[in-house]
């Protein structure tokens, strides 16, 4: 981001970009806010920025001027910066941005000595801002002593001590660690006593930076929740107290899924404030962009479209003027007369053989999404090959998968949208000579070797046939993407058309999200309840307990899912939050998580949101196992809301016939505060149809929840820096190079080349 600073001053404006020399325009008495963006417009037409910082003579209170200048002319208060200059404009006193550019940690009171007096607390790097320069000091006010009138009043000398008497008194009263004298006539000074420091106006240009990455102002919206609901909530055991119908008033249904909000704190009043919040946001409005092909992936100039993947209509949808459907067919189509012949046993392995085995090499969400549904579906394989995952760089996954298996049946699908991707790279090429070393000829790859990719140059180059390559394209993310040719393994595994009745399910979810309104728009509320209680509840952590053993990595997928999307700190605008952001998602089945973590959720200091899923009929027969997994799902949900308090725990303990003493010793031992809220989902029997709905419900609530927080869902940049810095300890372990890194770093590479030159000799 290029972030252009004004430091807007009584008789000039200075403009400052990274880069380039400063320029300066004249201001002064009378100077309008239009005038301000007429100037910068005409100063810096040459220079490229992508957002603005202004440093304003006023006050200005979360994000607004809260008075006209006293020394420019009038409008600040009201104008519209941002619309008038077209971009991103953060607002912050002209004092409060010097003292920024001349922090250095603690608490430092800054005092801007110009024609009138700034001042300003930075505390551990946040502006606190302050106006005291209209306190009463010495029968006057600070201001008075300390600015230009004081400087030409008492001379030089006597006003340096005033200002130095002035600056003790106000370090006192805001308790600040040291000072900091700014502005233009702290060139006065020389030398400064002990806690005093000298700042300079060119810091202004760092504080403008620094102020721009500072957090936003609470947008209006996000306030008036917190404000709504600053009382605190109700208890859920409250909740249901006053309104027994709220089961069902909050439990919603979406062709197959049934989703019980109620032992969430969802109330009338909370659902309000989450509607506005949704109206203010934008949530449809952006919604509505991603269905029409918009680049809403910002940083990657990407449309996001893996709606389009399950569209069933016949109606287009365009991306730059092109409309993608005929191609999404055509793939869907080529998926078809693959998996078919692979399942009938006419696609012939190299010796003649039918193709028993499938390994699928990929990762992220070239893997999580196929590797969680193969399992998931797996009563609808019918007479489909096995189908295996690989995906850790870990040699021990690969060859473990391979153990047993025979080249002569065995087919690989590699799938990798860059097709760039290290760990899956270097297991398809390791795969390739495993298959080589058996089968000799490499004209037989073609009979083994498939891809799945949006790279048809590296597809080609590692060996693979144009004509055995399954396309998809940039608009699909990749954890977005198993309803695209990344979802070829599960269609192998359950045949198309189950693999097509999956994507329908899907489409399903996508008209409920498009047309539902907002209070009975299922993703939405399950996504405005998940950003209220992560952002203004301080809850960081979630967990996703599916209760069928065969939902197992369905925790894995959502993680990937939730996590890359919204473990964002900077909106799209790239400005910090003002709000805590993307909690952290795991889980297990039920019931082990039961015997494992599930101490913590009854008891634990910490809150945690869970999500219950259960089908309601049994996929693998046995009705009895079925009725107690049921039970144990049910009662969990239920004794995390209700709890049991310390009378109850007494009286049990009492009529068990344990003696006084030791009742109060283990009371609060045995106590469950309750009220901790979760959300039960279920739905009859997980099939493809059932299993489309699930994904894309958790799609568009995590799309609900970016939106609110005004985060960009579909980049990921936050994994590339560990992908660069493993390249350079790649090669710093071969002993091919030697780059510098921190000692602890250091000491690591050195331990492995260490093992590695033991391994070798
Ligand atoms: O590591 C992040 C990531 O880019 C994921 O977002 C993606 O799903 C995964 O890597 C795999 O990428 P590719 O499909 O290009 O191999």
């Amino acid at each position: 981001m290029r972030i252009l600073v004004a430091d807007v001053g009584g008789t000039h404006v200075k403009l400052y970009l990274e880069g380039q020399s400063p320029r300066r325009f004249d201001s002064g008495p009378g100077f309008r806010p239009e005038t301000l963006v007429d100037g910068l417009r005409r100063e810096s037409a040459d220079w490229h920025y992508d957002g603005v910082t202004l440093g304003i003579p006023s006050p200005v209170v979360r994000g607004r001027i809260a008075e006209e200048p006293w020394n420019l002319g009038t409008g600040w208060t009201t104008f519209d910066f941002e619309a008038a200059l077209g971009c991103p404009t953060v607002l912050i006193n002209d004092a409060a941005m010097q003292a920024l550019g001349s922090d250095h940690g603690g608490r430092m009171l800054f005092l801007g000595l110009g024609s009138g007096l700034g001042t300003a607390l930075v505390d551990e790097g946040h502006v606190v801002p302050l106006e005291l320069a209209r306190l009463p000091f010495r029968d006057e006010t600070f201001e008075d002593s300390c600015g230009k009138r004081g400087l030409k009043r008492l001379g030089v000398a006597e006003w340096m001590r005033t200002v130095l008497e002035a600056a003790e008194l106000l370090r006192l009263s805001t308790a600040a660690d040291y000072v900091v004298l700014g502005g233009g006539n702290a060139r006065h000074f020389e030398r400064m006593p002990d806690g005093v420091r000298l700042g300079s106006n060119d810091r202004a240009f760092a504080g403008g930076l620094k102020a721009w990455n500072h957090a936003r102002p609470l947008p209006p919206a996000w306030q008036a929740l917190r404000q709504a609901s600053a009382d605190g909530d109700p208890s859920l055991r409250a909740l249901f107290a006053a309104d027994p119908a709220r089961a069902e008033r909050f439990t919603f249904t979406v062709d197959a899924l049934h989703v019980d909000l109620s032992k969430t704190h969802l109330s009338d009043a909370l659902l309000d404030g989450l509607l506005t919040l949704a109206r203010a946001s934008g949530v449809e409005a952006l919604r509505d962009a991603m269905f029409q092909g918009a680049p809403i992936n910002t940083t990657e100039h990407r449309a996001v479209l893996h709606t389009a993947l399950r569209h069933r209509g016949t109606t287009p949808v365009m991306v730059d003027g092109t409309d993608v459907m005929p191609a999404v067919r055509d793939v869907l189509a080529r998926m078809r007369q693959f998996t078919d012949a692979v399942r009938s046993g006419t696609w012939l392995g190299y010796t003649g053989a039918a193709i028993r085995d499938v390994v699928h090499i990929g990762i992220g969400g070239s893997d999580l999404g196929p590797a969680m549904a193969v399992q998931a579906l797996a009563p609808f394989t019918g007479e489909g090959p096995a189908v295996h995952f690989v995906s850790n760089i870990d040699a021990a996954h690969l060859f473990d998968t391979l153990e047993g298996l025979s080249p002569e049946t065995t087919l690989f699908v590699v799938t990798s949208k860059t097709f760039t991707t290290q760990e899956t790279m270097t297991n398809a090429q390791s795969a390739r000579r495993w298959f080589l070393q058996r089968a000799h000829d490499p004209a037989y790859l073609r009979q083994h070797f498939v891809a799945v990719s949006t790279n048809a140059a590296a597809v080609t180059a590692f060996g693979i046939d144009r004509a055995q390559m399954f396309e998809f394209w940039d608009w699909v993310g990749g954890r977005y993407s198993i309803w695209s040719a990344v979802g070829l393994p599960l269609a192998l595994a359950i045949g198309m058309d189950r693999f097509e009745a999956m994507l329908e399910g899907a489409a399903a979810m996508d008209a409920h999200f498009q047309t539902a309104p907002p209070a009975r728009n299922v993703p939405m509320l399950m996504g405005l309840v998940a950003a209220w209680y992560t952002s203004l509840r301080g809850v960081t952590t979630h967990a996703v307990l599916p209760y069928e053993q065969r939902l197992a990595r369905l925790p894995a997928y959502l993680q990937q899912l939730e996590m890359e999307s919204c473990g964002k700190r900077v909106g799209r605008d790239g400005r910090l939050l003002p709000l805590p952001s993307g909690p952290v998602i795991w889980g297990e089945p039920g019931t082990n998580g039961q015997h494992a973590f599930h101490q913590l959720l009854h008891q634990g200091t910490q809150a945690v949101t869970c999500d219950f899923l259960v089908g309601l009929e049994p996929t693998a027969g046995d009705a009895e196992h079925h009725r107690l997994l049921l039970s144990h799902c049910i009662a969990q949900s239920e004794a995390l809301m209700i709890g049991r308090d310390a009378d109850a725990v007494a009286a049990e303990l009492r009529a068990g016939g344990i003696d006084e003493a030791s009742t109060q010793a283990l009371v609060p031992h045995k106590v469950f505060p309750g009220n901790r809220p979760s959300t039960t989902i279920v739905y009859g029997r997980l099939d493809p149809r059932t299993l489309g709905l699930l994904l894309a419900l958790y799609e568009h609530k995590v799309f609900t929840m970016a939106a609110v927080w005004g985060l960009n869902a579909f980049d990921q940049w936050g994994v590339e820096l560990g992908k660069h810095l493993a390249g350079h300890i790649a090669s710093d372990i071969a002993g091919t190079t030697h780059a510098p890194h921190d000692p602890s770093t250091t000491v690591l590479i050195a331990r492995a080349r260490e093992a590695r030159s033991h391994g070798a000799s």
